[in-house]
């Protein structure tokens, strides 16, 4: 009996369209079709992590019509699993010929080549796309569920999780929508941080904890109400211990995805004062026990509880920081953010080096705020897995503001501040809805 030919499609089947469905049923008139179902690490090698996991798109794909079997493309590049499989056919939509996706296209070409393969192009959907789909869904927004796990879900797929402050609902609507082409990839921000530093300062007040845990949620909601990106919450000391259950769920509550919590006690200062304040580093054994409470005290599975060394930042030293690693990630935190004000960096290459080399290796989390000249390449090739951009949205909005003010004083007229200043039809254009 003559065997069907195999028909292989390639596809990351996160939001299934009709044009998802006109291309299977092409790929079925040509053979037994096997789903090359795009791993959450290939996709988000090139853009956006999907908002269905693997498995789920995996569930979604493996019930289409006409689909024989399902297979995990581990990368972008269909070539491995191509040469594994020697499909007769590759059936693909033809939006691919142009763009970031053209190189991908000819590597599959050639490949085929070697064993008389062909590739059938589909004419491409009109009126219907992944894209469009995905601007609805971030018009509907999100849960706190599928919000709060995501971090976890880039951390696991991304080489690093790129993260930047935020203070106010027009600065998460920057995090959530703004996107480069480099390099023919999609770079954009992975998710925010509610930092405390810029949230006191957006308010007129000092980095000591003044503004309180209730007030600091009620920024938080206001970012949630126009955002759908994951948020990492700054938690300062973390309170006093019999306070830090009803800390940790309460953000759980609103689909917040960490807390960092940082190893200091009695009054806080910010970190960048270094120790030309008053500051006190806590005993590792009281720590490690704030560690644990949140630990037992969160009701999700994917809540992460970050523990954050001081020993740099109050020139304890480096063998204080791993000590303290070692103990920090033994008591249960889920990643270590490592702080330092070093300008070349330096220690944070050597701490990076000697945590990767920790027994119980958890994710490294970095704020270059002082060594700023490192790329994030270079942080993900020493082993960071999150960098934090603490502070940069409220530095950027302040010089500008000054000198606004200024301007006008000086010229008893607003006219000359005008090249320091939106156009009104832009700032209208900042608010999605104002477009409409
Ligand atoms: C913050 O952003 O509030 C931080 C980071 O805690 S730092 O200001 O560098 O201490
Ligand atoms: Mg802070």
């Amino acid at each position: 009996m003559a065997t069907k030919p195999v028909v292989y499609v390639g596809m990351s089947a996160d939001l299934i369209h009709p044009g998802h469905i006109n291309i299977v049923q092409r790929a079925t008139e040509l053979g037994d079709v096997t789903i090359g179902l795009l791993t959450d690490a290939a996709i988000a090698s090139y853009k956006r992590l999907p908002h269905m996991t693997f498995e789920q798109r995996r569930e979604v794909v493996a019930n289409l019509k006409g689909v024989t079997r399902v297979v995990a493309q581990e990368t972008l590049d269909y070539v491995p699993n191509l040469r594994w499989l020697r499909p007769d056919y590759v059936v693909h939509g033809d939006d691919w010929q142009t763009g970031v996706q053209s190189q991908t296209r000819q590597r599959v070409i050639d490949a085929l080549a070697e064993w008389n393969g062909e590739l059938v192009e589909v004419p491409y959907t009109q009126g219907i796309s992944s894209t469009q789909l995905n601007a609805s869904v971030k018009q509907v927004g999100t849960t706190p569920n599928v919000r709060l796990s995501r971090l976890r879900r880039l951390l696991d797929t991304k080489d690093i999780v790129r993260i930047l402050e935020v203070h106010s609902g027009l600065t998460g609507l920057i995090v959530e929508s703004t996107s480069r082409l480099v390099d023919g990839r999609f770079e954009e921000f992975d998710g925010m941080w509610s930092s405390s530093l810029t949230d006191s300062t957006a308010r007129g007040k000092p980095d000591t904890e003044a503004v309180d845990i209730s007030a600091r949620l009620q920024t938080v909601n206001e970012l949630f109400e126009v955002t759908t990106k994951p948020l990492v919450f700054d938690g300062d000391t973390g309170g006093k211990p019999e306070h830090f259950p009803f800390t940790v769920r309460s953000l759980e509550r609103l689909g917040v995805s960490a807390v960092i919590i940082e190893d200091k006690q009695g009054l806080k200062r910010n970190s960048l004062f270094g120790t030309d304040v008053e500051q006190t580093q806590a005993p590792i054994e009281d720590f490690c026990q704030l560690v644990q409470i949140g630990k037992t005290s969160q009701v999700t599975q994917d809540f992460m509880i970050i523990a954050r060394i001081e020993s740099l930042i109050l020139d304890q030293g480096m063998t204080d920081a791993i000590a303290r690693a070692e103990a920090y990630a033994g008591a249960g935190a889920d990643a270590i953010m490592i702080h330092s004000r070093s300008r070349d960096g330096a220690e944070i290459f050597e701490f990076a080096n000697r945590f990767s080399r920790m027994p119980k290796r958890v994710p490294l989390v970095v704020v270059p705020t002082c060594y700023h000249q490192i790329t994030e390449t270079e942080l993900a090739e020493a082993g960071v897995n999150m960098v934090i951009y603490a502070n940069h949205m409220l530095r950027a909005s302040y010089p500008q503001m000054r000198r606004v003010a200024e301007t006008i004083l000086e010229n008893g007229r607003a006219l000359e501040a005008d090249p320091y200043l939106a156009p009104i039809k832009d700032a209208l254009a900042i608010i999605p809805e104002n477009a409409q």
